[in-house]
């Protein structure tokens, strides 16, 4: 078992076709250009349009994901998400149904922006255990349908999408392996990144009540995104045996341009080996790492045999990093979001 690995073998992507700019966000709200992109590097993001789901932006992600890694079915489907279909039943069999994996194991993920890296260790250890031989691990999300849209501490930041990737079993030494990965979390301070209402603490919150909207502290999260992701990537990055300037790829959580280029220089990582995708999508939460190696492959800015490393930080508090070889693979783009009748 201890050559065994998850290695990557199809990574797939979604957006929907309409974007905000933000200088159509300050047609709206008191914000400009200006601010958000010196502020967070993001320019403009994707939103769907209303009644599309983050089910549709998945199952177009995890189809062009099974296409890219030449296959047409998978043994477990993974959908990390913090904008499920509906609170009840999971998003992910629907999923699973859709792309024609019916019968399949098929289970939602939550773990906010942490939620991709989370399912790279899960796809890993249950890959690695010898249960499954085929995981398609997908990240999708519609904060557009969750973000007050007259907040504008947080309307500014996030987008819509979905990226995909397969896993298979392979050894350490296959470009695309899954080397190493470690999680965690910090349940002391939920509030810092929220949705009060609408959950079993405030079912049917009134106009006095939580808000269903998203709230974010943002300053306070990210002090500490910068602190813990510094401490998580080099953890996992020593674990691997690497050192910061032998990292080919560092793609951190796509929150925020000033954060990965915080932690980039706290590990001695150069500036330009930093993937910053943000400024085309905006913040995409458990789909922005995913989003973001898509983007990057499809740019030739990764090869295979790169060391990448990941890390990610957001709700819950949750946090993650894993060290991987990039594969040899061709990212496959969907161009829209899949029809609920596929
Ligand atoms: O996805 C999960 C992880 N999320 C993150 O990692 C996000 C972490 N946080 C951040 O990225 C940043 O804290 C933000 C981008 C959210 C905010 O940037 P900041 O430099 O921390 O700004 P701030 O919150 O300290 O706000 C500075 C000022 C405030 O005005 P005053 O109080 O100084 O007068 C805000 O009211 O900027 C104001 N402001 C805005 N101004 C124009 C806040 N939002 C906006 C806006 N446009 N959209």
């Amino acid at each position: 078992m201890d050559d065994v690995r998850a290695v990557v073998t199809g990574i797939g992507s979604c957006l929907p076709p309409d974007v905000v700019s933000n200088d159509d966000l300050s047609k709206v709200l008191d914000t400009s250009h200006e601010w958000i992109h010196s502020r967070t590097g993001i320019a403009r993001r994707h939103v769907v349009k209303p009644g599309v789901s983050t089910g549709d932006l998945a199952t177009a992600a995890g189809a062009a994901a099974l296409e890219s890694a030449g296959r047409r079915a998978c043994d477990l489907v993974l959908l990390a998400t913090t904008t499920p279909d509906q609170p009840c039943p999971a998003t992910a069999p629907q999923v699973a149904a859709r792309l024609g994996c019916a019968g399949v194991p098929a289970f939602d993920l939550a773990a906010v922006c942490s939620g991709f890296v989370y399912g790279i260790e899960t796809a890993s250890a249950l890959i690695r255990s010898g249960l499954y031989e085929t995981v398609l691990l997908i990240g999708a999300e519609t904060y557009s349908t969750i973000v007050d849209p007259t907040d504008r501490n947080t309307a500014v930041l996030f987008g819509d999408g979905a990226a995909a990737v397969v896993l298979e079993r392979g050894s350490a030494t296959t470009p695309g392996a899954v080397l190493h990965t470690r999680l965690g979390s910090d349940g002391t301070r939920p509030d810092l990144i929220t949705v009060p209402g609408g959950g079993s603490r405030a079912p049917r919150p009134g106009p006095d009540g939580p808000s269903t909207y998203f709230r974010m502290e943002g300053k306070e999260v990210y002090t500490r995104a910068v602190a813990t992701m510094t401490a998580s990537a080099r953890e996992v990055a020593e674990t691997a045996g690497w050192r910061p300037e032998e990292v080919d790829a560092f793609v951190g959580h796509q929150a925020n341009a000033r954060i990965l280029r915080a932690v980039a220089k706290r590990l001695g990582l150069p500036r330009e080996r930093v993937v910053c995708h943000m400024g085309e999508v905006g913040n995409t939460a458990a789909a922005s790492i995913p989003l973001a190696l898509s983007w990057a492959a499809s740019r030739g800015d990764l090869t295979a045999g790169d060391r990448v490393l990941l890390t990610a930080f957001g709700g819950g508090l949750t946090w993650g990093s894993a060290a991987m070889t990039w594969p040899q693979v061709r990212p496959v783009t969907a161009l829209e979001p899949a029809s609920p009748a596929l």
